[in-house]
């Protein structure tokens, strides 16, 4: 028996999926003519209430997009300290677009309007680095799946216009928010001037993501895209996948929330203190196994070695993500794994 839970980005395509990439039409996608990647771009748009879509290779790609259309070299973009877009694309924004950034410091990623809006500084001249763009994440991954209060959300959103501040929202995981709350997409995405979304993560598409704005923002982000390298041709076969998933796999992601707070309550009680199970809103579950006496390298390998696979997040904490992959079955077995592991200590 095996539980992967190293990330939602391992799922594989369902046979299900496959046939419908196997029957996509296709087209050459950099003059437009991908039947199929246009109608994801437009489903996606639709889904999220704004003009267009982009569809692009990878989350990382349609976030540096998203950041670049709003910032201009020597300005800065702020954002939460553990934000995907500072912690793990690699500078990007900073190689590719000249964008500074500065961060605020948040419990688990959760949003507190004030930090955003106490860390801007906007028309400061010539003396200070001048703020574009608040980005967010929803749900935050490195805090743990942490889904952003709406009302958070449009407090900053309500700041930043005042100032002309722009927002992007990296909603890799969008999805997983409008599950765990059963607040629409549009809602969540309305409040934002772009937002990134990705089909690769809990709704198992094979690759891609989409990014989504006014049409004039898509526009200029298409012709960025084929700079970069991203202009794919015929990726409707990828496409067709992430429309799939779309309409799938989206309300199935309450299985994967289901499971991760089922394995919360079973640390929990073996190893008080190492999470709070109430935290757990979404797929992804972080908890600190120093309280059991353990090295979270340490206690990854011994999981491992009985077929649990997870992800240590620095030296006490580990990362478990639950996805299309993992059923109960593959779920009971790692809470049996990892419970007898917390229970025991790392000396047995
Ligand atoms: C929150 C978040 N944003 C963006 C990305 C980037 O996606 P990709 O790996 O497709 O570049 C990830 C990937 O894990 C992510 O977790």
């Amino acid at each position: 028996m095996r539980a992967d839970l190293l990330s939602d980005t391992l799922t594989k395509p369902t046979p299900a999926m496959r046939e419908a990439m196997a029957a996509a039409e296709v087209g050459d996608d950099v003059y437009g003519e991908d039947p199929s990647i246009n109608a994801l771009e437009n489903r996606v748009a639709e889904l999220l209430g704004h003009e267009a879509g982009l569809y692009t290779p990878t989350g990382s790609m349609a976030n540096q997009l998203g950041l670049r259309l709003h910032v201009r070299p020597g300005e800065e973009m702020i954002c939460d300290s553990l934000a995907h877009v500072v912690r793990a694309e690699l500078g990007a924004a900073a190689v590719f677009s000249g964008i500074s950034s500065r961060t605020w410091v948040s419990q688990r990623g959760l949003l507190d309007p004030q930090q955003p809006i106490d860390l801007m500084i906007t028309g400061a001249g010539a003396y200070q680095v001048n703020t574009a763009l608040v980005v967010l994440e929803n749900t935050h991954n490195f805090g743990g799946g942490t889904v952003q209060p709406l009302e958070a959300i449009r407090a900053v959103r309500a700041a930043t216009r005042e100032v002309h501040v722009s927002m992007h929202l990296d909603g890799a995981r969008l999805w997983n928010a409008h599950v765990a709350t059963g607040i629409p997409l549009a809602d969540y995405a309305q409040e934002f001037d772009t937002v990134s979304v990705c089909l690769s993560k809990g709704l198992g598409a094979p690759v891609g993501s989409v990014l989504v704005g006014a049409r004039d923002a898509i526009d200029e982000a298409r012709i960025w895209r084929k700079r970069y390298g991203g202009g794919m041709r015929q990726a409707g076969i990828l496409a067709a996948g992430g429309l799939y998933a779309v309409e799938h796999h989206l309300e199935r992601l309450a299985d994967d929330h289901a499971r991760a707070r089922r394995a919360a309550v079973a640390f929990a009680e073996v190893a008080p203190g190492s999470i709070d199970p109430t935290s757990v809103e979404t797929n992804i579950l972080v908890m600190d196994v120093s309280v059991a006496g353990w090295a979270s390298a340490a206690l990854v390998a011994a999981a491992l070695e009985e077929g649990v696979r997870f992800y240590a997040v620095g030296a006490k904490a580990v990362r478990l993500v639950w996805h299309l992959d993992v059923d109960d079955a593959g779920t009971d077995h790692a809470i049996d794994v990892v419970t007898r592991l917390l229970r025991s200590g790392p000396t047995s």
